[in-house]
């Protein structure tokens, strides 16, 4: 306990001195930037979503357009510009955040071949990749795909697999993910029931294994923080506390 909380408990005894907010400093797993996907679609919703994550402690920001050749084929100059528009709007109103840019890939013919140009936005020293696969049914070569994107120099960081119904009732998939070298972003809010109670349930499995290498909010509009917050009351922080997480080092 610091010392401040120590004398907020002495003056208001009984009440939790604990403020709301991240023992993590880093979030990255976002749709931040207006316009480019399904996330938010104003650069005031933007602004909004930022401001909250700063007064929840979070200091830098790396927002993850989705990229994919049917849905969101984004290329990199207009994520680019994107990012530099929001960096303005942050000077501006003097948030005390930073913001960068990766993607979250869809593993579709279009990563593929982003993959092989080698134009692909990662993010950290070892190169973190973040990516998902499609919700219907689990893909049929997975494995070969997390080998080709270490092949290019990158590491795979698969975007909340708790969220995948298919990996429920498929515990060995995802272990052998882990033994090849895929690691694992946790979706915040999958632990406050935003995705249902077998996702809430199948993150929790992921925290008592310490599969969790990352915690991302993959927050999409205001709308999202109300869920987020709950967080932080829950026994779920301590889980939380016990992995071992990466998202410091991307500071
Ligand atoms: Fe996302």
């Amino acid at each position: 306990m610091t010392t401040k909380n120590f004398w907020q408990r002495l003056i208001h005894p009984g009440e939790d001195a604990e403020p709301d907010g991240c023992f993590w400093q880093v979030d990255l797993h976002s749709h931040l930037l207006p316009g480019l996907d399904d996330g938010v679609s104003t650069p005031e919703e933007t602004l909004t979503c930022l401001t909250q994550l700063a007064q929840w402690g979070i200091k830098k920001v790396i927002t993850t357009p989705h990229i994919s050749r049917d849905w969101y084929p984004n290329e990199t100059l207009a994520i680019q510009q994107g990012l530099a528009a929001v960096r303005q709007l942050i000077a501006e109103q003097q948030l005390p955040i930073t913001i960068d840019v990766a993607a979250e890939y869809m593993l579709d013919d279009f990563f593929l071949d982003m993959l092989k140009q080698g134009d692909m936005l990662s993010f950290g020293e070892r190169r973190f990749l973040l990516f998902e696969t499609g919700w219907s049914s689990a893909p049929m070569n997975l494995g070969d795909m997390v080998f080709r994107i270490q092949t290019h120099g990158y590491t795979p960081v698969l975007a909340h697999p708790e969220r995948y119904k298919y990996y429920h009732s498929d515990k060995a998939s995802l272990e052998h993910l882990r033994e090849i070298g895929c690691l694992f972003q946790l979706n915040w809010m999958s632990l406050t029931g935003r995705y249902g109670s077998h996702v809430e349930k199948q993150a929790r499995f992921l925290l008592q294994q310490h599969w969790v290498d990352f915690i991302g909010s993959d927050m999409h509009r205001p709308g999202d923080l109300e869920m987020m917050a709950r967080l932080f009351k829950s026994g779920d922080m301590k889980l939380l506390e016990e992995q071992t997480l990466l998202n410091e080092t991307l500071l």
